[in-house]
């Protein structure tokens, strides 16, 4: 689904991504590791269209997608969210996941953000559909609330809720358990696990190494911008230059 080829981008000096090769195949969850800094969220940004690479190509189930932008990228079905939550704070929990879903029928966030008032009024099929949304990642029960109102943990499936309303096919997903507990993590587990088992592709960053370990089908390891390895689960666990990255602990 995903053909990633010789990708990199450098920022001054820095390679933040350095000639980074790895295929994402369709259906499946793919994680991306590696220490901080490894050019996890920059990948994300290159694969995403925030970011134009400074060298290779990205393919998309076949097409070339290497400098399209983020709008157009959501229109051939790609979402993903960030990790930084990126709610809009001053709406409410509904209306953040219908500007996913008018980013599918308008291809303009801006666009959709400036109506969105009278889009709301308009069109009450698109809050329901915003409300199944919500439902399927676990917030259903804010549908009244502002995001304000709404703890962390909440607000990081709101944005997955926001990702899934463009209907893509493929989702990534920066760091969806960052400053989740324990808990927490564990439901967002099996949340990827369902959206991944409803045919969606999941592309997956995250640090949290157990759940990484739990939930993929493939891993991928960058390490100062460079990929270290790439296979199955079982695979990366037992390569040495992994296990010596982590200093052979994190991965067990
Ligand atoms: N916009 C940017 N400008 C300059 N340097 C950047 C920028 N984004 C990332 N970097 C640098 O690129 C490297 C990789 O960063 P990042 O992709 O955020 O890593 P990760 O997500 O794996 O923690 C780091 O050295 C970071 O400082
Ligand atoms: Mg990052």
């Amino acid at each position: 689904m995903l053909d990633i080829n010789n990708l990199s981008k450098s920022f001054g000096g820095v390679m933040a991504v350095d000639d980074v090769t790895f295929e994402v195949a369709s259906g499946t969850i793919h994680s991306v590791i590696g220490p901080n800094g490894a050019g996890k969220t920059t990948l994300f940004n290159l694969i995403t269209g925030v970011y134009t690479p400074t060298c290779g190509n990205v393919l998309f189930s076949g097409k070339d997608i290497t400098g399209m932008r983020p709008d157009q990228l959501a229109g051939l079905g790609m979402s993903r969210t960030f990790q930084n939550l990126r709610v809009c704070m001053n709406m409410s929990a509904c209306e953040n996941v219908m500007l996913g879903a008018h980013l599918r029928l308008n291809h303009g966030i801006l666009a959709g953000m400036a109506n969105l008032p009278a889009l709301a009024r308009r069109d009450a099929e698109c809050r329901d559909e915003a409300h199944g949304f919500m439902q399927f990642a676990g917030v259903g029960q804010y549908v009244d609330a502002h995001a304000s109102q709404m703890p962390f943990g909440a607000l990081k499936r709101l944005e997955i809720a926001r990702a899934l309303a463009t209907k893509p096919t493929i989702l990534l997903l920066d760091e969806p358990a960052a400053g989740l507990n324990h808990t927490e993590t564990g439901e967002i587990s099996e949340l990827i696990k369902k959206i991944a088992g409803s045919g969606l592709t999941v592309v997956l960053v995250e640090h949290d190494m157990k759940m990484v370990m739990n939930i993929s089908d493939f891993v991928t390891v960058l390490n100062y911008g460079t990929r270290l390895a790439s296979g199955t689960v079982a695979e990366v666990r037992q390569n040495p230059e992994v296990i010596s990255a982590y200093l052979g602990t994190s991965v067990q």
